[in-house]
């Protein structure tokens, strides 16, 4: 069905930017479009916003309840948004490994709205990767055994004191006494669209339930270089005013840490989501 109210332009490999729309100011016919490319690309890209922390967080709730992320430091006097910031010293960024945000948690969360605050000169992308056409594109072998597989997911080695001790915390993660573990099927049916969706991710999946890491590290590389592949993924460029709502249940993300030197800084909120279903 065609988009009458906004311009809907398909990104090559993942997602699709939404012109023609100024998020401060929706009409009805144009929220319910964007609630449709949502669900239709799993990524959506918007130019040329001027949101306040104000609105990203009301335009936040019009998806759902906001869930605060505990690690992440939050942006002084609005503890809904997340700051994501490299300092010009840093040597890591948040979120470089592939991966899907939240899946350490019971319910995880179904989007993230990212908004560009301070750019880097140059770099600083993001890349997206389709995992509904990365997991319908594995051969049926492999996909029939991966729908009878569940993986734990944990966030004790990216954000426990183990890892702050080990790793360092430059990045300013807090709350690294609320880590925990959790068990998700490995393809689950997306709540929105009905597809099935690879639900394992480089940055938080531990292993396959019932299955030693060393067992299970060999097939998630596969699937993690697999999903990665060029026809399957995209890159954004910030600019001022870009805007990024991704839903973690329908694609991966990962940060290109190519700015050193530089700062960047982006407010991300979580919109949370619900429980996920085994797709078998
Ligand atoms: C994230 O992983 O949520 C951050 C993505 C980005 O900073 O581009």
């Amino acid at each position: 069905m065609a988009y009458e109210t906004v311009e809907v332009r398909k990104t090559e490999g993942c997602g699709a930017e939404v012109l023609g729309i100024d998020l401060r100011a929706m009409t009805n016919r144009q929220w319910d479009e964007v609630q449709r490319a949502f669900a239709e690309h799993g990524v959506i890209f918007f130019r040329d916003q001027k949101l306040t922390p104000e609105q990203h967080i009301e335009f936040a709730r019009r998806w759902g309840a906001i869930d605060i992320n505990r690690y992440f430091p939050p942006v002084s006097g609005y503890p809904e948004i997340a700051e994501v910031r490299k300092e010009p010293e840093a040597k890591k960024n948040i979120g470089e490994r592939w991966h899907t945000d939240h899946t350490y948690d019971q319910i995880p969360a179904m989007g993230s709205i990212l908004v560009a605050r301070e750019l880097p000169s140059k770099g600083g992308d993001t890349m997206f990767a389709d995992i509904y056409r990365a997991f319908e594109s594995l051969s049926d072998g492999l996909k029939d055994m991966l729908r009878g597989l569940r993986a734990v997911h944990s966030s004790a080695h990216r954000f426990g004191a183990q890892a702050q001790a080990k790793h360092g915390n430059e990045l300013g993660f807090r709350n690294a006494d609320k880590v925990g573990d959790v068990i998700h099927p490995v393809v689950i049916r997306h709540p929105l669209s009905g597809r099935e969706a690879l639900y394992v991710n480089g940055d938080f999946t531990l292993h396959f339930e019932g299955w030693s890491v060393e067992d299970s590290q060999p097939v998630l590389d596969h699937l993690y270089a697999h999903a990665t592949r060029p026809e399957f993924t995209s890159r954004f460029q910030w600019r001022d005013g870009s805007i990024a709502f991704w839903d973690n249940r329908a694609t991966w993300h990962s940060a290109q840490n190519d700015y050193h030197g530089e700062r960047r800084l982006m407010h991300r909120i979580t919109v949370a989501g619900c429980a996920l279903e085994p797709a078998a």
